[in-house]
Parts: C-alpha cells; structure tokens; sequence
C-alpha cells in the first residue's frame, strides 16, 4: 500500500431543488463578484440559469455572464473570460454546466489569479500558485470536475487537448440535483457513463500499491454504475438512477478510488484525449472507443489483475487462466458499452484517421507525458500507434 493524501474540499449538496441554494453558497464562500459561465442552450431552455440568477439576486450577489462554452473547451473562450473578468474584477466563478463548463472555469480561475499565458500550465512551463475560487452547479454526470482537481482544455492552434491537475481548482460547492439530468439526450447520458466508469477503471489498474478496501469500492461504484446506466437507457426519466450515477461521477474522479495505489494507468484516457482534441467527439463515447484494443494490448502484462476484475466486476464466472478470463472480462465490458449504444471501435465512432494523424496523435500523446504512458504496459509511440490501429 501507497501512501496517500485524500483531499476533497467541496461541499456537495445533493438532491431535488438544491440549485435554489446556490445564492447562499456563493456568499458562503465569499463571492461578491461573480462570473456566471455557462455552455450552449441546454441550461437556457430548461429554465436552470433562470433559477440560478433568482438565486443570486435573492442573496444580493452581482454577476456578470459569459455563455456558450462548448463540448471540449476551448482556449479562446478562456482568454475571453480572463478579459471579463479582469474588466468586471470577479472574484468567484460559478459554472453551470458540466465538465466542459467548469474546466473552463477552472482555467479562467487560473488566469485571473496569475499574470500571463494560462496555457503556460498546460504545457507544465510553470504551476499556478493561485486560483479564483470556482463553485459548480452540475448538470450531467460525467467528467466528475465537479470534484477533481483537474481541468482539460483544447487550444485551437495545432488542436491540442492538455489537461492540468493542480489542488488550487478542486471545486468550493457542488450543487448537484439529479434530476437536471433529466433533460441530457440519451447519448449524453452513456457517454457520461462510460467517462464515470473510465475514472474508476484507470485507478484500479494500477502498477504499484493497493488496498483492499479501495478495490472494494471501485468494484462496487463500477457495478452501481453499470446497473443505472442500463436503467436509464430503457428508462431515462428514473430519478433514482440519475443520483446514483451522479454521487458515482463524483466519487470515481475525488480521488477516493485511487488511495493507496500508484494513481493508475490513464492510458486510455490520454490516447482518447488525442482523439476528441483532433476529431471533437464526445470524451466518454471516444473512451468506449478505445478500451477494448487498450485492454487487449497490454492485459498480459498484468492477466490476474484483469481476472479479478473480469470475476469481480463482470460477473465472468467458471475456471480458466488468469488470460482467459481477463480476455472474457474484456468482451464483457466491450458488451456492456455496446448495451448503452456506445462505440467499441474508432468506425463506430464515425472517426476514420488517416496513418499521418495516427502518428501525429501517437506523437502528441507521448509528448505530452514526456516519456511512457500508463503503467500496466508503460507505452511508447509505437506502442500508441498499434493501440488505434487495433481500434480502427
Ligand atoms: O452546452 P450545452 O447546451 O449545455 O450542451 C451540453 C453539451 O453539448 C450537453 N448538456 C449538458 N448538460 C445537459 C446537456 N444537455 C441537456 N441537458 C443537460 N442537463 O451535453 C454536452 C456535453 O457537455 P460537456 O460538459 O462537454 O460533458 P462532460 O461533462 O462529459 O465534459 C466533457 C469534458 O470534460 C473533460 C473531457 O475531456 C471533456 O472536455 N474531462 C474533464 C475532467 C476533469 N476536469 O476532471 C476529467 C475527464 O476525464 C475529462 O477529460
Ligand atoms: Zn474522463
């Protein structure tokens, strides 16, 4: 077993009606002069963010707005909300939104506590000493930024996705109220599933480390999560299942089932980051994607870790090699994702890379570590390569 800091500094106030209370916890936290950011039209039309500027007048908080933040974030849109607030002298941002939304507002933080270029962080040219406090008001459980330390963010010059992980941008609150996922297209609402999965999956292959305990409950969250998740596709107007999956996004990304090992693998993670940087498709959807030919590639490297998770997690049942079963654990999820209508391959995912952007993803991958990826088979840029030929 690792040794391990746990910090998880957000106040969640979970449940029906808890957006009401957004106002408070502003002032709670000491916002006078907030941003209030949002994404596309979704938070409008369903009424969300006139509620929440109710909220704010009620407690006499002053706001000024900066919408239409998109799906896989982009800088531009930083900079512009950097200016913002720089002219209005904010001094909290609340995001209303899923990860897109606060990641964005994350990376804002950071360049209004700092001088100079916020994309210096995710290139790791320097780290932030400071960042304006964020709080969150949720609407699709997914990336679990609502608790994370880490933000993921496009620039637009060469398409680069970078994340940067920092405890300064871990959220004040999160309101979450499940049922404001009620209005999340049937799409959405798996790609976020498959992502909430992910954060647990790249915890529990790790190299080094382990504890009982912290296996138990990622076993646990991974078969809560693949429960609602089918609960929802037949039926998506079930509150219950909304919160389950929304306290599961939660807790897969707080660090919660990554205590005592070495933090996990993140492979896939950073090969789908390449992916959606490029190509622009949905994080979770693009995870789905690529799994199975990760897990394909380097399960011998670790065959009795992918067999307990094979026993435990999908319920693969009967006698084998430790290969045997991890192989049938693989298809097992491969068929789950395929259950919820997500992609198993980059075809699927009406993605057709060229050998040119494979090797340009691959580079880019590798680069932005600065050396292996994932820790189960650290991987090198041959490796990546083989890795999306094998998804295609
Ligand atoms: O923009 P609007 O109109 O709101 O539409 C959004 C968007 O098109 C829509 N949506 C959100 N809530 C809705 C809704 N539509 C109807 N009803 C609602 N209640 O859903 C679409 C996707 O939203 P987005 O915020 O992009 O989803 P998600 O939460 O999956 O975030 C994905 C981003 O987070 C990053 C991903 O890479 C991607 O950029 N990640 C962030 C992480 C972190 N900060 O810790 C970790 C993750 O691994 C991930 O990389
Ligand atoms: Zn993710």
């Amino acid at each position: 077993m690792k040794n391990f800091v746990f910090n998880t500094p957000t106040k969640v106030v979970f449940g029906r009606g808890v957006e009401e209370e957004t106002g408070r916890l502003v002032r709670e936290c000491g916002g006078h002069r907030v941003l209030l950011h949002y994404g596309g039209c979704s938070a409008e039309r369903s009424g969300l963010l006139s509620r929440v500027r109710d909220s704010l007048h009620r407690e006499g908080v002053d706001f000024v707005e900066l919408g239409g933040v998109v799906p896989n974030p982009r800088l531009s849109k930083i900079h512009e909300g950097i200016e913002l607030g720089r002219k209005e002298g904010v001094d909290f941002i609340l995001a209303v939104g899923g990860g897109s939304v606060i990641d964005s507002a994350k990376a804002i933080g950071y360049g209004l506590a700092s001088e100079g270029e916020v994309w210096d962080f995710f290139e790791k040219k320097r780290k932030a000493s400071a960042c304006v406090p964020v709080g969150v008001v949720l609407t699709i459980a997914a990336a679990g930024s609502e608790m994370s330390s880490s933000c993921v963010i496009t620039r637009e010059e060469g398409w680069i996705k970078r994340g940067y992980s920092n405890e300064l941008s871990r959220p004040k609150f999160a309101v979450m109220n499940p049922e404001l996922t009620l209005t999340l297209p049937a799409w959405q609402t798996a790609s976020g599933c498959v992502d909430i999965l992910m954060h647990t999956m790249e915890r529990y292959f790790y190299h080094e480390g382990g504890m009982e305990l912290t296996d138990g409950i990622a076993e646990a969250l991974l078969k809560t999560v693949m429960k609602n998740a089918l609960v929802l596709r037949d039926d998506p107007s079930c509150y219950e299942a909304r919160a389950e999956v929304m306290w599961a996004a939660a807790l897969s990304h707080n660090g919660l089932t990554g205590c005592g090992t070495d933090g996990g693998d993140w492979a896939s993670h950073k090969i789908e980051h390449e992916l959606s940087g490029l190509f622009d498709v949905s994080h979770g959807a693009g995870l789905a994607a690529v799994w199975g030919s990760w897990a394909r590639y380097v399960y011998k490297a670790d065959a009795a870790r992918f067999a307990r998770f094979a026993h435990k997690v999908m319920g693969v049942s009967g006698a084998g090699t430790h290969e045997e079963m991890a192989e049938k654990g693989i298809e097992a999820m491969e068929n789950f994702f395929r259950a919820i209508h997500m992609p198993t391959s980059l075809s699927e995912l009406g993605v057709a890379p060229t050998e040119e952007q494979i090797r340009e993803m691959a580079e880019k991958c590798w680069r932005g570590i600065g050396g292996p990826v994932g820790v189960v088979r650290p991987l090198g840029v041959e490796d990546i390569v083989n890795i999306y030929h094998l998804a295609r």
